[in-house]
């Protein structure tokens, strides 16, 4: 059973490798993260968000379950040609009650292969593009308060200073493993797919 981490679990910092397998128990994990996904008010979900190595994420910009043809699965993505800049507050399901600005590219490029293994090669923007950027950034172990204004990050070192003293006590009872052990499990899992 998969679930969403939440910072600072060290997954959410792991940088993923490509995924060059796609078997019968990863597409009955990527069900469960569009589940988690839309339990959780998202339109995005990235691998390592549900402790997964692996180089893709989930999205669906409308954030609703009864619109599946905007279900994307986006594997391998590599984002090229930044146009623009946009603003807009962002907010991450590892990162609850946390929202602030965030400038990225208005417009983006998207190489990616979907779960049947065509190629996706598209130009986006809007809503699109910001799930995308959001979504690669975490592949890569990076999260949306690493791209915060200064003053910004001075206004959640409170509400991070919260949620590190819920996972020390989640690690302490034994609910979250070791890093250690963390660090094995993701290992292990990608050398069975990656
Ligand atoms: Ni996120």
């Amino acid at each position: 059973m998969l679930k969403i981490i939440e910072y600072p679990h060290p997954t959410l910092r792991h940088r993923s490798k490509p995924l060059r397998r796609v078997d019968a128990e990863l597409r009955a994990m990527i069900d469960q993260m569009f589940d988690l996904m839309y339990e959780a008010k998202g339109v995005g979900l990235a691998a390592n968000q549900v402790d997964l190595p692996y180089r893709f994420f989930v999205m669906n910009e409308t954030g609703d379950p009864e619109q599946p043809d905007a279900q994307q699965v986006i594997i391998n993505p590599v984002l090229s040609r930044p146009k623009g800049s946009a603003e807009q507050e962002e907010g991450c399901l590892s990162l609850p009650g946390v929202y602030k600005p965030v400038t990225r590219p208005a417009q983006i490029r998207l190489n990616a292969y979907d779960l049947r293994g065509q190629e996706i090669n598209v130009e986006l923007e809007g809503m699109p593009s910001r799930i995308v950027q959001h979504e690669a950034d975490h592949l890569d172990g990076v999260l949306f308060i690493d791209r915060i204004s200064e003053s910004d990050k001075r206004e959640i070192v409170g509400a991070l200073e919260e949620l590190s003293i819920d996972f020390d006590a989640k690690q302490h009872s034994g609910e979250i493993a070791s890093e250690d052990h963390v660090n094995r499990r993701l290992a292990d899992l990608e050398r069975l797919r990656c």
